[in-house]
């Protein structure tokens, strides 16, 4: 009795032979990636070491880890990592060091380098910071510290590691029109002049980089989720105290400066003062729009 194999089932063996084979080759070339990561991972520790060994001074990165999307790093915890230290290194040198050579994963936000932009700060040894102008040598008594702590932005959401969400800042800075409105719009290319004595009087306000480190700062935003928060406040006060745009729009940001969240919230703590990097004077100007508001507001008859 002859036995014929039909054709579909020759077919189906032939493709089941072949899926098998594909399995094996991807089998191997996944074996084949691990040890070439294993042996980068062993080379890259080595050279790691090899760093650590030849510097004159090593510093304790102690950095808070979160991860709520990865199984085993949801629960929030400190790492350590040992950094060389180099003449002139900042906080941000330090983690980009760690992350670099530890830890790829290892999650913070930078950009300029240069305190211009505001997307690294930080709270560095108790203090909201901002991680690109934080000298290292400048954290230690006398010296390098043997450890430096990094945690993200307290009173923020914290995304991963130390990312916080900024999105509640923006929407406060959002609230005060954080632009230039006229009254009469130039027509063409003229100039809108701004006499001496008033850009003197604004120009402190104009420098913040939205870092939101003095709405961190603050205990009365943390305690009041719709206060307006230091920095709005400051950015209300750059156009409102802006002699261009006029008395009627003077009084529309006032209106919004005066709001129950508003101005008078501040409890002249001065937190926000103290830690914004480009020292601009937060509580005064607070204080400034206060006395506007009772002016404002006071009647003869
Ligand atoms: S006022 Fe200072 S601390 Fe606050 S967001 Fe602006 S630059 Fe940062
Ligand atoms: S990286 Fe831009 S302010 Fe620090």
């Amino acid at each position: 009795m002859s036995t014929q194999i039909p054709e579909s089932e020759t077919e189906s063996n032939a493709e089941t032979e072949t899926e098998t084979e594909t399995e094996r080759e991807s089998e191997a070339t996944g074996a084949a990636r691990a040890a070439t990561d294993r042996d980068y991972a062993a080379e890259q520790r080595e050279r790691t070491q090899e760093r650590l060994e030849a510097a004159d001074t090593t510093l304790d990165l102690k950095v808070f880890r979160y991860d709520p999307e990865v199984p085993d790093k949801e629960e929030p915890r400190f790492d350590t990592f040992t950094v060389p230290f180099k003449k002139g290194m900042t906080v941000l040198d330090a983690l980009m060091w760690a992350r670099d050579h530890y830890d790829s994963s290892l999650t913070f936000r930078h950009s300029c380098r240069q305190a211009v932009c505001g997307s690294d700060a930080l709270f560095v040894n108790g203090q909201q910071r901002l991680g690109c102008q934080t000298q290292i040598a400048d954290l230690g008594e006398g010296g390098v510290p043997g450890t430096v702590r990094v945690e993200p932005l307290p009173h923020q959401e914290v995304v991963k590691d130390l990312v916080v969400d900024m999105e509640h800042f923006y929407d406060q800075m959002e609230a005060v029109e954080p632009y230039f409105q006229d009254e009469d719009t130039p027509s063409g290319l003229e100039e809108q002049r701004q006499s001496r004595e008033n850009r003197e009087k604004i120009k402190m306000s104009t420098r913040c980089i939205w870092c939101g480190a003095c709405m961190s700062s603050c205990n009365i935003a943390a305690g009041d989720n719709q206060y307006l928060g230091p920095a709005a406040i400051n950015k209300a006060y750059r156009f409102a105290m802006d002699e261009r745009e006029g008395e009627e729009l003077k009084e529309h940001r006032m209106n919004v400066i005066e709001q129950e969240h508003g101005v008078w919230r501040c409890q002249t703590q001065f937190s926000c003062t103290e830690v914004c990097p480009k020292d601009i004077p937060l509580t005064e100007h607070i204080q400034e729009l206060k006395r506007e508001a009772v002016k404002s507001n006071l009647k003869f008859w």
